[in-house]
């Protein structure tokens, strides 16, 4: 997908800004505390419908107004569509091509973007939670449906903590105690098996293409690879008969589960285990192969996603680029090639060796058009021209929405 023009009204620290962006680079800049993640935070608000900054969309409005619209044409294929959203009196509202939508399913078949921030250069190196959290995240990228499942998983699961604790503080005896947590088990391995496939489909994937990525970027041959490391199973040829095993697992857990009052076992406690040349690469490998590594498994997702839809997703790199040596941001650059992408930076100077590097990277006749936005206070410097600085659309939506409220 590409996003061609986007519009923000009383968002975050934005008043009024209209832009019209590049199918190609889009290199935003300014100094800090300007608007430049919040405007790519917008962006992929649109595409995934949710804000990666905060669980709450009320908190996009500005500050000392009570209401907000983001309003984009994009294209999809060959289809241009427009898309909105708008916060009004704490009641959010999709719009698909001026129909109003109830969810956000039919949006997110067509919107897609992979966000990279600095944060996820860690994700080799950190502890099991980061990675549970990255694919978390990134398989809703690549289909939203899963968002909602693992949420399903998330909510039994609290019940049946909920559930552990009141048995161990009312001391009921273990059959009992059996009997009371069985709709739950039920419901637990059910939401699990979702879960487990959705996660096995992914990885098989993901781990081929970070693999070819890793390769590309290493430029040694070094060999990345994924292996899933569950305390329920010991590999997903278990999963025709997930249930059970994880049945049997919860029984095994009885006693221990109801003294910690907390579900031991499950898709919550997986971790993800990337190796280079066999080797666990977050005891073993060295910081820079550790980055590369990050780098492969998030861009890998530019496969995926293709893969799935038939065209890339937007791609949103904020401040990654100012934290990687000159090799790796010319290999990050190539990768680029072809595809939409919003980057950040706060030197101006840097802006432009964004710009020439990615000039020089880009295949030869991919024509990779590229734009410069300076961003200062929630504002475009220079303003652009009158016509593309009235978002009337989202105006006149959020008149409209007020009086019919
Ligand atoms: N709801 C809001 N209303 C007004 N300003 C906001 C809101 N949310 C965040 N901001 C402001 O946005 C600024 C941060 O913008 P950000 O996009 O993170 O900057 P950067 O250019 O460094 O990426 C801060 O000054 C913050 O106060
Ligand atoms: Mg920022």
């Amino acid at each position: 997908m590409e996003i061609k023009q986007l519009q923000l009204i009383h968002y975050r620290n934005y008043e009024k800004s209209s832009f019209e962006f590049s199918e190609g680079t889009n290199i935003i800049f300014g100094k800090n505390g300007q608007g430049k993640t919040n405007l790519l935070e917008s962006v992929f608000v649109l595409c995934r419908g949710y804000s990666h900054r905060s669980g709450r969309l009320a908190d996009l409005i500005r500050f000392g107004d009570d209401s907000m619209g983001i309003s984009s044409s994009f294209k999809t294929g060959s289809t241009s569509h427009r898309l909105r959203l708008t916060v009004i009196q704490g009641r959010k509202k999709w719009e698909l091509d001026g129909k109003t939508e109830s969810g956000f399913a039919k949006i997110g078949r067509l919107a897609g973007c992979i966000l990279f921030e600095p944060d996820d250069l860690e994700i080799v190196k950190s502890g099991p939670e980061r990675r549970r959290a990255f694919i978390n995240e990134e398989l809703s990228g690549l289909n939203p449906v899963y968002r909602a499942t693992y949420r399903t998983f998330e909510k039994v699961r609290s019940q049946r903590n909920a559930l552990l604790k009141d048995i161990r503080f009312k001391k009921i005896p273990a059959d009992q105690a059996r009997a009371l947590l069985a709709p739950w088990d039920q419901q637990l391995t059910n939401a699990a098996e979702n879960v487990f496939r959705e996660r096995a489909e992914y990885l098989l994937k993901l781990n081929r293409e970070a693999k070819k990525l890793h390769e590309r970027l290493s430029g040694t041959g070094e060999k990345l690879s994924l292996e899933y490391q569950s305390n329920v199973f010991s590999g997903f040829d278990e999963l025709p008969r997930i249930r059970q095993v994880y049945l049997d697992k919860l029984e095994e857990n009885l006693t221990s589960d109801i003294e910690r009052g907390y579900t031991a076992a499950g898709p919550h406690a997986d971790e993800l285990v990337v190796k280079i040349d066999g080797v666990p690469a977050r005891q073993f490998a060295s910081q820079g192969q550790q980055r590369t590594a990050a780098i492969s498994l998030k861009l890998a997702h530019i496969a995926l996603y293709r893969e799935k839809n038939g065209e890339a997703p937007v791609v949103l790199l904020d401040d990654i680029l100012s934290e990687l040596d000159e090799g790796r941001q010319r290999n990050l650059l190539s990768v680029l090639s072809g595809v939409q992408s919003f980057i950040t930076c706060t030197d101006p100077a840097f802006a432009d060796v964004i710009a020439e590097g990615t000039a020089r990277v880009c295949e030869e006749g991919s024509g990779q058009d590229i734009r410069k936005f300076r961003i200062n206070s929630g504002e475009l410097i220079p303003k652009p021209a009158a016509a593309y600085n009235e978002p009337a659309a989202v105006h006149s939506a959020m008149k409209y929405s007020k009086e019919s409220n």
